[in-house]
């Protein structure tokens, strides 16, 4: 039975990163016995320009349909108008909410060969190595109301809602419990307990669930200081579970432990399973469009890369492949096939397409030992 995935490669760097993407499952696919059907449809600004919406019914159902959904990234000056009542950023946030993939796995690891790359002293970030699970579906981004207007007396007001109830926070807390078995053992709960109520239904829900898990050291941490710790300490940390404005904030600053947003892959699962019995996840690196750099074939593809490992691994099954691809990468980078992003000083860089060519090669050569 052929894989049915959507690809929705979005905007700016978002196409350029996922066209490498793709040109792996074609390597996988000259290399085994697994076929592909790929669906691609414009979401983001390219489907506002296109149909005047950020993502349409039918691209939905698409995603519904499929076994996963490879994303890119969505936005860009041209859509910026923050009062614009169509945003790309919709098609994320929409897609998001309609698979119900609550639980958003982001590792943040430092390879070895890119130490230098970060601004922290390397034996500091030596050896970092970090799961978050953001919460994905809930919280800020969803609860209601949600709303900028101007009042009576023409003052203008806004409102946010941060809400969770116990089951959100529940489901994503037992997955990193889940998670942490397959690693080394840790989990933290990161909140503003100190502040927030749904901060303290975090909490409590948490080490209630911690219980059930006595071989997993659990500890609950407020998110401020996280944000100093893991700069400070990395390596004590080995999952850490959050709720989606955290997780958000603080998935970006851990960008740095890894060396470059072009680093940082993620996964999203829900309750949904596919065809084949995975999950129906969703993945996206977490990096945006990349104005700056959008056209100029220098985009780092390997987090987009390392998201299709991801999705090979939970939503097919395909744990080898997704381990080729893995080491494959983890060669180029050696190899000292950089892109910008990730380049020393006065070294020579490769284009995006070098570097998906090379680690396509990789692939092929890993999976015919
Ligand atoms: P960004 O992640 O696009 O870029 C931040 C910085 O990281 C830039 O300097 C960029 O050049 C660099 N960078 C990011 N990805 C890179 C890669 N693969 N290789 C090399 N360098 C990379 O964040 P931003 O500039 O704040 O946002 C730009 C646009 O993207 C905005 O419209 C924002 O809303 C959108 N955005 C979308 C998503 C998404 O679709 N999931 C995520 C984040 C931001
Ligand atoms: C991310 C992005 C999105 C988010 C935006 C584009 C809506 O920043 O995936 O981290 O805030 O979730
Ligand atoms: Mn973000």
């Amino acid at each position: 039975m052929p894989y049915r995935l959507a690809v929705l490669p979005g905007d700016g760097i978002g196409a350029e990163v996922i066209a490498e993407a793709v040109k792996i499952l074609h390597t996988l696919e000259a290399a085994s016995d697994a076929r592909f059907v790929l669906s691609e449809d414009k979401v983001g600004g390219a489907a506002i320009d296109a149909f005047g919406t950020a993502i349409r019914a039918q691209t939905i159902s698409l995603a519904k349909r499929s076994d996963a959904v490879l994303f890119g990234a969505v936005g860009g000056p041209k859509w910026d108008d923050p009062k614009a009542p169509v945003r790309p950023e919709q098609a994320i946030l929409g897609l998001r909410a309609a698979l119900g993939t609550f639980a958003n796995l982001r590792p943040a690891r430092m390879q070895p060969a890119l130490v230098h790359l970060s601004p922290l002293k390397p034996e500091i970030v030596q050896g970092a190595d970090v799961l978050f699970i953001r919460e994905l579906v809930a919280g800020t981004y969803f609860a209601r109301p949600k709303k900028y207007w101007q009042d009576q007396r023409g003052m203008w007001r806004a409102v946010d809602t941060t809400a969770y109830t116990e089951a959100q926070v529940e489901r994503t807390v037992r997955m990193a419990f889940n998670l942490a078995r397959g690693r080394r053992k840790r989990v933290h709960v990161a909140d503003k307990q100190n502040v927030m109520a749904t901060s303290r239904l975090w909490r409590d829900v948490a080490t209630r669930v911690a219980g059930e898990y006595p071989d997993i050291e659990f500890q609950a941490i407020l998110t401020d200081a996280l944000a100093m710790h893991l700069l400070y300490r990395p390596s004590q940390f080995d999952v850490v579970v959050t709720d989606n404005l955290f997780g958000d904030l603080i998935t970006d600053e851990a960008a740095v432990l890894a060396g470059s947003m072009g680093l940082m892959p993620s996964a999203s699962l829900g309750e949904a399973r596919n065809r084949h019995g995975g999950y129906r996840g969703l993945y996206e690196p977490i990096h945006g469009t990349a104005p700056d750099i959008a056209g100029r074939g220098v985009a780092n593809p390997i987090a987009a890369i390392q998201s299709l490992a991801l999705l090979l691994r939970y939503s097919l099954g395909m744990d080898r492949e997704a381990q080729a691809i893995e080491r494959a990468v983890d060669d180029a980078i050696e190899l000292g096939l950089r892109t910008p992003d990730i380049a020393r000083s006065g070294e020579k860089t490769a284009a995006t397409s070098q570097v998906g060519d090379a680690i396509a090669e990789a692939v092929a050569r890993e999976l015919r030992r």
